[in-house]
């Protein structure tokens, strides 16, 4: 069958590495997509507009020229603009199979206030909150007095991962919370502001594959957000991962199977929402129990590429049966191997950065993945287009020798202003280490 993958970044290079290996892809088409998916990309750039109906009319009218069957949505910001009910109500791509939940669905991630409601409804744990509105300003700022420090405030909607701020002084909270809420520091996003319990614990990124009635697990990964050695410095969309996780051992995954994951797809269908993707929990393991700290109605980005590649089934049978809600009828294998993937960015991310720097050392066979974010192909050159560039995965039995395969490859790589973490996976050999 003829697949369409929406999206160009790091996470879609891993997804459509997979899908093409798939018996069952015939021709694949990625849009925007980049210098690594160039193979796939469409000849137009379908989303001109950053995904608006516009954007949607034009991959409706390829779907129908390329006659593609399976639609697989990347990125979150066209699942909450509703892609899939678009391809849904539009006649001549109603019967297309669609990964990704409508926008009813796609909610959990575009509103943090639904979700915190959603989880409180289903008994999901969580930590403690309230939402606040511009109108509610006085009122929110006296509850923020009362809670213990530090404090969690986080825009409503999408912020670019940039919505979340903790802040250590009630002086910090009141200024931020005011700026969120008043001056729209995040602008519409911020128009509702959500205060919330901080929690204390290591952080872990679970994902799931559910057609709405059903489920199947995917490998967990550990991300590493922040821009500078030891988790300092600005958080970014993501460093670094590591799959499996060591403290992610069958009891906590228990807990997190019983207490989050079936509630959630038990929650979605009593509410009547048509959710058939993925869904991305990022949870807290607060001494042993997990606590959502976000869902994503998408895959995580740089998870998914190291994920991806411990995925030993067929990504196109899962994804149809998540379309065809047929998902209990299908199993998930893994490998035992870990996966270590570093991220190469521009200097300055997330700052203000540079693009348009020549890649060097991209053509040397190599052991290792090499998976491409902010990259576009200028004649024979791969330039830098983004602030992540590219996302290298290796797969070893040990942790060890899987990071030692990716940081050789990733100093065989090299742009001007380059700018990576040397210290991926580092605490998890400490954990391992100390026999944890
Ligand atoms: P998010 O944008 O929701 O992924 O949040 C960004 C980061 O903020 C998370 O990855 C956590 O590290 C942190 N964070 C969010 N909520 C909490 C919380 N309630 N307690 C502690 N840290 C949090
Ligand atoms: N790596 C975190 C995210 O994709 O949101």
């Amino acid at each position: 069958m003829n697949i369409l993958l929406l999206g160009s970044g790091g996470r879609e290079h891993a997804l459509a590495w997979k899908i093409n290996q798939s018996p069952q892809c015939s021709q694949l088409f990625v849009t925007p997509g980049n210098a690594g998916t160039a193979e796939f990309n469409t000849s137009e750039n379908l989303v001109q507009n950053g995904y608006d109906q516009a954007d949607f009319q034009r991959i409706a009218e390829f779907i129908v020229q390329q006659q593609v069957k399976l639609v697989v949505v990347g990125p979150e910001a066209p699942l909450v603009a509703g892609v899939t009910d678009f391809l849904k109500k539009y006649p001549s791509t109603s019967e297309v199979l669609v990964v990704g939940p409508t926008q009813a669905g796609a909610e959990l991630e575009g509103s943090k206030d639904f979700a915190k409601q959603f989880m409180q409804k289903y008994g999901i744990p969580t930590a403690a909150s309230q939402t606040f509105t511009t109108d509610k300003l006085d009122a929110g700022i006296n509850y923020l007095k009362k809670q213990s420090l530090p404090i969690v405030l986080k825009a409503d909607g999408l912020a670019a991962g940039k919505g979340v701020i903790i802040c250590p002084t009630y002086e910090e909270a009141e200024q931020t919370f005011t700026d969120m809420l008043q001056n729209e520091k995040f602008g519409a996003a911020s128009q509702k502001v959500v205060i919330e319990e901080f929690l204390e614990g290591i952080e872990l990124s679970v994902f799931v594959l559910t057609d709405g009635k059903s489920y199947q697990l995917l490998p967990e990964a550990k991300d590493y957000k922040r821009i500078g050695e030891q988790d300092t410095g600005p958080n970014t969309g993501g460093m670094g991962a590591i799959s499996p996780v060591p403290f992610a051992d069958k009891p906590f995954m228990e807990k997190v199977k019983t207490q989050i994951v079936e509630p959630t797809i038990h929650g979605l269908a009593e509410e009547n929402i048509d959710y058939r993707g993925f869904v991305f929990i990022g949870l807290m393991n607060v001494d042993g129990s997990p606590y959502v700290i976000e869902y994503n109605a998408r895959m995580g980005d740089p998870e998914t590429q190291a994920v991806i590649p411990r995925l030993q089934s067929d990504l196109v049978e899962l994804l149809v049966a998540t379309a065809q809600q047929q998902l209990s009828d299908v199993s998930v294998q893994i490998t035992p191997q870990t996966a270590a993937t570093v991220v190469m960015v521009s200097g300055g991310y997330p700052g203000s950065y540079q693009k348009g720097k020549p890649i060097s050392g991209l053509s040397e066979a190599s052991e290792s993945l090499i998976f491409h974010a902010g990259t576009k192909a200028e004649g024979n050159q791969v330039l830098t287009n983004g602030g992540r560039v590219l996302a290298i995965t290796s797969l070893h039995d040990q942790l060890e020798d899987a990071l030692a395969l990716t940081y050789q490859q990733v100093n065989r790589l090299c742009w001007e202003e380059i700018y990576y973490r040397k210290d991926i996976g580092q605490d998890i050999l400490q954990y391992e280490s100390a026999g944890k």
